[in-house]
Order: structure tokens, then C-alpha cells, then sequence
């Protein structure tokens, strides 16, 4: 969801410019543009086109200046169109400023009135105008781009990051920050902005998280960061993990399937400090964590999509192994519901980004209902996310570039599987016996998850079947019935095919009247208590000449028959079930798309990390 890149360069800045949206390009968007300022002639020049950034770098080519500012635009307010991309502009007495935006500005038509009032025109359709003309309109009343940056910022309402530039300071960069990340990448005599530090690493390593409510002014002689309040604040330069080679694709086609395969070495490298363990400790969590968890009498876990799948997966482990009774609630649905929060109770967050809007909201709204236990699981450090909790726990999944959520999913599943050792220690049910052998089962994950993967080749057979499908039903059962809504999301999201997953139970209460011969139907079978309960649904879907798509375990007694499909698990992983039989789901998801020929990496109207409501 949008990007802002930005720079002042010893050299051209537009280079840095264009590989910065690509880099951000995972994000997703419909259009893009940039704006330079060029030092020597105060000119402020635009490029902007619909698409892919490789289209905007035709129209860029001929630019050439030392500061500048760029961004990815997913269409909010306007359709994806030239006229509405970014920078913005407002022009007038004789200079311009330009302004790109990521995020919404709640009282744009209010602002906007005002402004037309005062002779603004508006030539787009976006709320992201409103910033340009106001901090024209202060510049106009004597501030500078900084001042005028600042005093805007106060008046606007909502969720932004924004960066500026203006022919009347044509060698500053402004930039802030208010709920929508943004960070400063320092060079050797150069500074970077991005949305992420994806875009910077091939600059810089060397980061600066702005805070929230942060301005910055820079010029190519010194930086400056002004906290919320307008007083100059010093924030700490950190050295970024990220690798280059993290986000290259390297000999894969695309991003999902790279992060599809690097599951198993994910989950090895979240589950470093567990595995490593001869006992599991609550200290997992947070230095505090052990007086916080042991009073924990509750649990809420808040989230949206697949991290909302893993939360559900987690209900099922908190409640049957730690006996901690678990609610589960979409952040989107809770953030704006009149709800009753019992004291003691866990508020868990889970997000891959830590940025997306609706998750952030939530937590803020548990905490303001006076919350005071709270952990967010999460797979980006330094996200509003994990700064925001008491204790956390990071995913070790490596940058998820890939639109539909893979690693990311899995990574969380064995951070929660480790939060569920954890709460079950301290309540007093699990013995020491019990405990090694679910640390067995977890350090047996890895190879489990690699071994299980071998099964591509065959999946790759099934996927022609489903390419003339217009629609398809996900059934599962008890801990697999989330892993079913995981294989449904991930079908639909990158393969278009109108898929939806019901617990296996529920299918003669309504689905089932779906079933005919165009249905295929996908199950997640493993081998548990609730087997031969889901062969008896199975069969219901075969009495009505639905194909079945069986995805079993290897001991699994079924067998394949005409209008029946089976492929067999290689591993098993215990309680860590989900974890595999999400696999070939992904797989699935994938190889059809590649059949059906649609953008797997940055499928339509998607984006990334939904840093908007
Ligand atoms: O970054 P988050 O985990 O908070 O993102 C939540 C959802 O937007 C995300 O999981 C989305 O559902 C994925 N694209 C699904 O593959």
C-alpha cells in the first residue's frame, strides 16, 4: 500500500528514485510518480504515470537533479489515474511545493473547503492535494517549508506519512510521520526516506526509526528531526539487518514461491532461541514476561487475514493444551465494537507488517479500554506495532515481499505454538516429560515442513484441474478447520477463484446445496480424532458428484478413487499438524495461478501492508 521514497544525492537522485519503488513495488499500487528539485535553477520537475514504476522510468529518464521525492499510489480517494498519482503540486506567488502521502487524511473536504475559499484550485481527486495547497498557503503567509510543514500537519486529521519538497527550498527535503511508518537511511553525505528499509539497503544500513509525530528537515549539509511537540529530538541510528539477498529473488520466479521454500529455514531461525532450550521460558516474550503471563486468567488475540488464521489456529492449541480460555476477534470488527474486557486478560496482536491499520487501531482501542497486558507477534522490528506492546515476540521470517502471506503464517504459527508451552507450563499442565516431547516436535519442525514440500510435483498435477474453475469449497475440521480458511484466502487472492472454506460440520447446514460436479472441494484430513468424522462429510460431498481434493497424512486410510483425489503428507509434526497440511495448500494456490496466468506476486486491488482502513 503506497510508497514514499525520497533522497538528497551527491549524484543524479532519480537512480535511487526509481530502484526505491521498486523495491516497494511488493507493497502494492496502480500508479507512480516522482518530483525533483533541481539546486542551480529552483525548478520543480514531474513525472507520473498509471502501472508499473518500469513505465514511470521512461517517462523519468531525461530528469536529473540531487533532491527528490517519489511514491506508489493504492487508489483510495480516486480512481488509479495520471491526474491523481502523486507528488502533488500547488502552485502559485511565484513558487510550488509537492508533496507525496501515504495513508488518509479523515478531514481532507473540510480542509478543502477552506482552501477554495482562499482561491485554491484542485486538480485531483485524491485528500492527499489538501497537504500541497495547505503548506502553500503558509508559505504564502511567511512560513518556511518546515514551519509550514509543521503547522499543516497539526491540522490534519487521520494516518499519513508525508514528504515534500519546494522550488522556494530547493535543496530541503521535510518529511514526517503520524501513524504511517517512515524511515531516514544515512549516507555517506546523502540521506534517504522510505516507507521501508527495503528500499535503502542499497544505499544504507544505517536507519533512523522516526517516532511518532516526528518532522524532519533536511538539506545536503545537516538533518534535523522536531518530535510532535516542534522540540529538535535525537533518535538513534541503528544498523539494519536486512540483506540484500534477502529481498532478490534469486533462481525463483516469484516472490511466494521463494517464501513458500524458505519455510523451513523460517521457522528454524524463529524458533532459534526455543530449540536451543532444554526448558522453555517465558523470558521468550520479554525480559517482564513471566510476572505479566502468570497473571494472565484470559486470552484476546486480534488480527486481519492470514494473521487472523494463525490467531485462530492458536485458540485451538491455548484452550486444549494450556487451558486458557481464548477469544478471537478480527481487529477491524473490534476496533469499533462496544465490548467487555475482563481484567487480566492477554491482549495478543498479530501482524506480519506491524503496520496494518486496523490491527494498530485495535490495540490502541484495547488500550484504551485499560488493558495493561499486552504482546504483539510480529515479523518486522521497530514497526508501530511492536512498539506499541509490553511484550513481544519477532518472527524471524526474513522481508515477505510476496502479496499472499506464506512464511509469514508459518513463523507465527510456531511463535504462538510457543507462547501455548509457555502458558501451559505456568499453569501447572505440562510435565517434564510433556514438555520434551513438544520440544521434540518443535525442533523436528524444520525438516518436517522441508520434507512435506517434496510434494510439489504432484500438486503441479492437480493445478490444471482447478484453472476453469470459477469457484471452490475448503473443508477441515477442529485445529484444521483455520487451515482450511488459510487454503480459501490464498486460493481467491492470487488465483481470482471465488474460494471459501467451512468447517467440515457445517456442510449439510447450507454448502452443501453448492456441491455439483463443477465444485471441486479441498480437504485437510490429517490423521486426528476427527478423521473418520470428516470421511462421513467426505462422503456426502462424493454422494453429490462433487471431486474431492484430499490432502491426508501418510497413515491416513483413504484411498483415490474416480471423482476422488489423494495426496499424502510426507511428515508428521504432532500438534504441529497445521503447520504441514498449510503447505500444499500454498502450493496449490500457487501452481494454479501460474496456470491461470495472473500476477501471483502483486495480485489485483491488493496490497501488501494495508496501512489504510
Ligand atoms: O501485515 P499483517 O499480517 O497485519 O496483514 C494482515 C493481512 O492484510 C494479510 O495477512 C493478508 O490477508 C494477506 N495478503 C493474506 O495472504
Amino acid at each position: 500500500m503506497c510508497g514514499i521514497v525520497g533522497a538528497i544525492t551527491r549524484t543524479n537522485c532519480v537512480p535511487f528514485l526509481i530502484d526505491g519503488l521498486k523495491r516497494l513495488e511488493y507493497r502494492g499500487y496502480d500508479s507512480a510518480g516522482l518530483a525533483i528539485a533541481n539546486m542551480e535553477d529552483h525548478q520543480i520537475q514531474r513525472a507520473r504515470s498509471v502501472g508499473r514504476v518500469s513505465e514511470l522510468e521512461l517517462h523519468a529518464a531525461y530528469l536529473d537533479a540531487r533532491l527528490g521525492i517519489a511514491h506508489t499510489r493504492w487508489a483510495t480517494h480516486g480512481i488509479p489515474s495520471e491526474r491523481n498519482a502523486h507528488p502533488h503540486m500547488s502552485e502559485g506567488k511565484g513558487f510550488a511545493v509537492t508533496v507525496v502521502h501515504n495513508g488518509i487524511i479523515e478531514n481532507h473536504d473540510e480542509v478543502r473547503r477552506r482552501l477554495m475559499v482562499d482561491g485554491y484550485v484542485f486538480h485531483s481527486d485524491t485528500d492527499t492535494e489538501v497537504i500541497a495547497h495547505l503548506v502553500h498557503q503558509k508559505m504564502v503567509a511567511g512560513a518556511d517549508l518546515l514551519a509550514a510543514t509543521q503547522a499543516a500537519a497539526a491540522e490534519l486529521h487521520g494516518a499519513f506519512a508525508i514528504a515534500l519538497i519546494s522550488s522556494n527550498a530547493p535543496n530541503t527535503l521535510v518529511a514526517g510521520r503520524k501513524g504511517a511508518p517512515l524511515l531516514v537511511g544515512v549516507g555517506d553525505a546523502e540521506l534517504f526516506i522510505a516507507s521501508d528499509a527495503s528500499a535503502l539497503i542499497s544505499q544504507t544500513k544505517k536507519i533512523i526509526y522516526l517516532e511518532e509525530g516526528d518532522i524532519l528537515c533536511a538539506t545536503d549539509k545537516n538533518l534535523r528531526i522536531f518530535d510532535a511537540r516542534g522540540n529538535l529530538a535525537q533518535r538513534p541510528v541503528v544498523t539494519s539487518q536486512l540483506s540484500a539477498d534477502a529481498v532478490d529473488l534469486g533462481p525463483y520466479q516469484h516472490y511466494m514461491q521463494k517464501e513458500i521454500f524458505e519455510q523451513s529455514g523460517a521457522i528454524a531461525a524463529t524458533l532459534e532461541m526455543v530449540s536451543n532450550a532444554q526448558s522453555i521460558n517465558p523470558e521468550l516474550f520479554g525480559a517482564d514476561a513471566s510476572p505479566i503471563l502468570n497473571q494472565v486468567s484470559q486470552i484476546l488475540i486480534l488480527a486481519c487475514g492470514t494473521s487472523f488464521h494463525a490467531a485462530s489456529v492458536a485458540r485451538y492449541w491455548l484452550e486444549s493444551i494450556a487451558g486458557v480460555p481464548t477469544v478471537v476477534e478480527i481487529a477491524s470488527e473490534y476496533r469499533y465494537r462496544e465490548s467487555v474486557c475482563l481484567p487480566n486478560t492477554l491482549v495478543i496482536t498479530i501482524s506480519q507488517s506491524g503496520e496494518t491499520a486496523d490491527t494498530l487501531a485495535a490495540l490502541h482501542h484495547a488500550l484504551a479500554m485499560g488493558v495493561e497486558h499486552t504482546l504483539s507477534i510480529c515479523n518486522v522490528p521497530e514497526s508501530a506495532l511492536i512498539r506499541a506492546s509490553r511484550l513481544k515476540f519477532l518472527t524471524r521470517a526474513g522481508p515477505e515481499i510476496g502479496v499472499a502471506s506464506t512464511k509469514a503464517f508459518t513463523t507465527q504459527l510456531a511463535a504462538l505454538f510457543t507462547l501455548t508451552l509457555v502458558m501451559a507450563k505456568i499453569r501447572g499442565r505440562l510435565s517434564g516429560p510433556q514438555e520434551g516431547m513438544l520440544l521434540a516436535q518443535l525442533r523436528h519442525l524444520p525438516a518436517a515442513v522441508a520434507k512435506v514440500l517434496e510434494i510439489e510435483p504432484e500438486i503441479k498435477k492437480w493445478a490444471p484441474l482447478f484453472a476453469n474453475k470459477e469457484h471452490a469449497l475448503f473443508l477441515g475440521r477442529g485445529v484444521h478447520y483455520p487451515i482450511a480458511l488459510e487454503g480459501a484466502l490464498k486460493l481467491k487472492e492470487i488465483s481470482y477463484i471465488h474460494a471459501e472454506a467451512y468447517a467440515a460440520g457445517e456442510l449439510k447446514h447450507g454448502p452443501l446445496a453448492l456441491v455439483d460436479s463443477n465444485m471441486p472441494v479441498i480437504a485437510v484430513a490429517p490423521n486426528d480424532t476427527l478423521i473418520e468424522k470428516l470421511k462421513s462429510n467426505l462422503q456426502e460431498v462424493s454422494a453429490r458428484g462433487g471431486e474431492l481434493f484430499i490432502f491426508a497424512d501418510r497413515d491416513t486410510k483413504l484411498t483415490a478413487s474416480p471423482g476422488v483425489h489423494v495426496l499424502k503428507l510426507l511428515d508428521h509434526a504432532g500438534h504441529l499438524s497445521p503447520i504441514l497440511h498449510v503447505l500444499p495448500l500454498q502450493l496449490l494456490s500457487y501452481h494454479v495461478a501460474l496456470v491461470k496466468g495472473t500476477d501471483v506476486d502483486k495480485p489485483r486491488n491488493l496490497a501488501k501492508s494495508v496501512t489504510v482502513e
